[in-house]
């Protein structure tokens, strides 16, 4: 205390040599501790205090946090001791200056009301003893949204500056997860302080490309007003690229998406800026807000056709784990959108805007890109023109934001355009440019502008906080109505199923986009998507009768097939809306190949990655052996579908390098695998068919532990001495639909048989399918039933 007394001391006497002294600041950073703290707020703190406490402010620092100081002061000086001085400094100078920081700084507990009524009484105490003037508190609050309010009835409450110095509350995102609970957030908020007080923060508008946009827009009016419009631009392309994944933050990941956590604010950040009109003065707040809020309020209502989605193939698994949600938990969040962003006014009716991001993608960069008509025929070859005339190329703006092949923020202009100038003398033309394309046009095409010095957009963000720019941050008003905006699109997309992506290299092109008709859709179809059961072709109706008490369907065995599969997948669609997951379990033999064949075929609309398959009986042979069931599987159905591995549920016949050895406990093994996947053990589908001998599954004629007993999956054998491992009847008559498919005039003797036969599962085994909680389907061609 003694020694921080001091330094202020010092800090008041040279300020009172140098300058006047225009009062002490006093800056609260709440959640000190925490990973923004760790990474970016400390660092841009340090950065204030040393552009700003020689221009007459003095400074103290106050990092608050839940936990007492014995247990967080240490985690604090931590990263203090971390901190970067300017690039130009010698180590000697570098300490001294960490040292006066550290010195200036201090942890405090910032839990109860009372601890801000401490906090209060200290800084008077401190302007008391110091006979300093209170300039401004500062409050940032680097916390979950959800404490916002009580930390904001303190500040209220206690700790609100003596009248005549400023208070300014910064506060991070997420504001709102909607229009509603925005508005709501913005209205307790408002019973504490007034809107000029609160200063919300989109870091991307600190990010020196963004914060360039609307300076190099005014600044070369006069190229670019003419063509700054819808006659001139072809489209807008607005883009937010990452490689990483969410993993260990799906807890938040999984109540945002990619929409709300980067699109409804960064990049809708982005097209205001590009979209605006250029206010009278840039630095003008209240021309500035109001400008891009004239875009916010001219954006064309979303509707359905609006949106790609995807979602990386490993997020539900990590969702799974993270959340300890149970394996038929399955979620519709976004880690990929891509919107189409139509804006009605004068300048911009009819011209695309593409907002897109993505985790787990090809590559890291951030842009936007303004491209131009081509109306320009050229009929003189390339080499054969003037060196430099390139008014044949494509002509392009780039505002680089960061990161991608270039590596650093830039803006690009065509050569074709125009040379551009800059307001200040903070950008520079680039040189040594890397050999790079960019677009498809190498970089010479281009001219590049950089910004002379890097830094990053927290320090920049905190230097705008400190003198008072609001324009350069997230008015109630503004976010208000970006939220209008996007809330109707996020209702429509999380209904939607997104498309699932392998992430990464191999991502290929399955989230490329077209632009259709006025919205957005893949530019290649993809197996797993669900697109509903529009073009059902249903030409020869099939008879519904009944059969041994039970429901049957017959048709030629074409359009039985296609009934059975359009049965599967309405199954399949009612049990994935119901519980989320479609159980089916496929029978071998030969009458299921035509299935299958059917099913992989026309797929599009079938769940597939929602599905998990199982089989209900197994031949003891190598899965390379043409007589192995998931073999067959394996080549008629599942290398033409894309059903996640992880969904797929062969018998384990061949375990320990051997086959069905009854010690190897196969069985036990796959009945543990349907408890654990299947609720209640209840598979939606079964698909059985029927043996000559009466036998279904492979329960053959006298097995009465398959047909009675408690085992639910058992090894057997069949007449002719192969070994099988099979379902049992009780575990078949646990499911809610079972279907028994009899197909060719080969079948006719055996449906006549029992079709006179007593009812007697001993001798027939097929008398023993008996769904209790569904129903059995009896879909047989009719050569099978007539010969
Ligand atoms: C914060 O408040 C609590 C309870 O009011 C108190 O126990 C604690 O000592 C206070 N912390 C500090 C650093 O004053
Ligand atoms: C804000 O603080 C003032 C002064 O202490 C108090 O009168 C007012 O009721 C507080 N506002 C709210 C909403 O608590
Ligand atoms: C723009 O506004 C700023 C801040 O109010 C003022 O200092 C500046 O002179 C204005 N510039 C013009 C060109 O009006
Ligand atoms: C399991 O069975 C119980 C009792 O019949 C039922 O209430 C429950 O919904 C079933 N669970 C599933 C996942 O089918």
């Amino acid at each position: 205390m003694l020694l921080k007394s001091l330094v202020l001391l010092l800090l008041g006497y040279i300020s009172v040599l140098c300058t006047e002294n225009k009062g002490h600041v006093s800056v609260v950073l709440l959640g000190a501790t925490g990973n923004l703290a760790k990474k970016y707020l400390w660092q841009g703190l340090f950065n204030l205090y040393l552009n700003e406490a020689s221009k007459g402010h003095s400074f103290s620092f106050h990092g608050g946090g839940l936990l007492p100081p014995e247990k967080a002061e240490n985690l604090m000086f931590d990263i203090l001791k971390l901190l970067n001085c300017p690039g130009d400094s010698t180590p000697d100078r570098c300490a001294l200056l960490k040292d006066q920081f550290l010195k200036l700084s201090h942890y405090r507990q910032m839990a109860t009301a009372e601890n801000y009524t401490s906090l209060d009484r200290e800084i008077k105490n401190t302007m008391i003893e110091e006979g300093l003037n209170e300039a401004g508190r500062l409050f940032y609050l680097s916390v979950p949204p959800f404490a916002y309010t009580d930390i904001a009835r303190n500040i209220n409450a206690t700790c609100r500056p003596p009248s005549g110095a400023w208070l300014r509350v910064v506060l991070e995102k997420p504001f709102g997860h909607d229009y509603a609970s925005a508005k709501q957030l913005a209205s307790d908020l408002k019973m504490f302080f007034q809107e000029e007080d609160i200063y919300r923060t989109d870091h991307y508008l600190g990010k020196q490309t963004v914060e360039q946009i609307l300076p190099f827009r005014r600044k070369n009016r006069k190229h670019l007003d003419p063509i700054w419009n819808r006659g001139y631009v072809e489209r807008v392309e607005i883009v937010l690229k990452e490689t990483d994944d969410v993993k260990e933050r799906t807890s938040f990941y999984e109540e945002y998406g990619v929409i709300r956590d980067v699109i409804q604010n960064h990049l809708t950040e982005v097209l205001t800026s590009v979209a605006m009109e250029i206010p009278l003065n840039n630095s003008q707040s209240f021309d500035v807000l109001r400008a891009k809020l004239d875009v916010l309020d001219s954006l064309r209502r979303p509707d359905h056709n609006s949106a790609v989605i995807g979602q990386y193939q490993s997020y539900l698994t990590q969702v799974r784990e993270e959340l300890e949600k149970k394996p038929n938990f399955f979620t519709n969040t976004q880690t990929f959108a891509g919107v189409l962003v139509q804006i009605d006014n004068m300048g911009w009716e009819g011209i695309p805007f593409i907002l897109t991001s993505g985790k787990a993608l090809d590559e890291r960069t951030a842009y936007v890109r303004v491209l131009f008509k081509d109306n320009t025929f050229c009929l003189q070859k390339e080499a054969n023109r003037e060196p430099g005339k390139t008014p044949c190329k494509p002509k392009q703006i780039i505002f680089h934001i960061g990161h991608g092949e270039l590596g650093f923020p830039a803006i690009l202009v065509s050569r074709g355009l125009f040379k551009p100038s800059f307001p200040s003398n903070q950008w520079e033309e680039a040189k040594d440019i890397p050999p790079i394309h960019m677009f498809g046009q190498p970089l010479s095409d281009f001219y590049i502008y950089r910004p002379v010095q890097e830094r990053d957009a927290y320090s920049s963000l905190i230097a705008n906080i400190y003198s008072g720019k609001k324009h350069m941050f997230v008015t109630t008003e503004n976010l208000l109505a970006s939220w209008k905006f996007w809330t109707p699109l996020l209702g429509i997309v999380d209904e939607g199923s997104p498309r699932v992506y392998p992430g990464g290299l191999e991502n290929g092109q399955l989230l490329d986009f077209l632009i259709v008709d006025g919205g957005l859709k893949f530019a290649v179809d993809d197996p797993l998507e669900v697109i509903g059961m529009g073009q059902k072709t249903n030409r020869f109706a099939s008879i519904h009768s009944t059969f041994l008490g039970n429901s049957m369907v017959s048709n030629w065995a074409e359009q039985l097939i296609e009934k059975l599969a359009q049965d599967i997948q309405q199954l399949a669609e009612d049990s994935v809306k119901r519980s989320g997951v479609f159980h089916l379990a496929l029978s071998g033999g030969s009458s299921p190949l035509a299935l299958f064949q059917r099913l992989s075929k026309h797929h599009y609309g079938f769940p597939w990655k929602h599905t998990h398959l199982w089989l209900v009986d197994e031949r003891c042979v190598p899965i390379a052996d043409p007589e192995s069931n998931f073999g067959n599987i394996e080549t008629h159905l599942l290398q033409h579908v894309r059903v996640p591995y992880i969904n797929i549920h062969p018998m384990p016949v061949n375990r320990n390098q051997r086959l069905c050895a009854k010690e190897d406990l196969g069985n036990e093994l796959y009945a543990q695998e349907i408890s654990a996947f299947v609720g209640n053990s209840s598979f939606d589908m079964v698909i059985l068919g029927l043996g000559n001998d009466g036998h279904t599954a492979s329960i053959f004629p006298g097995a009465e532990d398959g047909i009675k007993g408690d085992k639910p999956v058992l090894f057997t054998e069949s007449p002719a001495k192969t070994q099988r491992m099979s379902l049992s009847l009780s575990l078949i008559n646990k499911a809610r639909y079972v279907a028994v498919l009899v197909l060719g005039r080969g079948k006719h003797d055996i449906i006549t048989l029992i079709s006179r036969a007593e009812s007697n599962p001993k001798k027939w085994p097929i008398f023993g399918v008996k769904p209790i909680p569904g129903k059995l389907v009896w879909y047989m061609d009719y050569e099978a039933l007539l010969k």
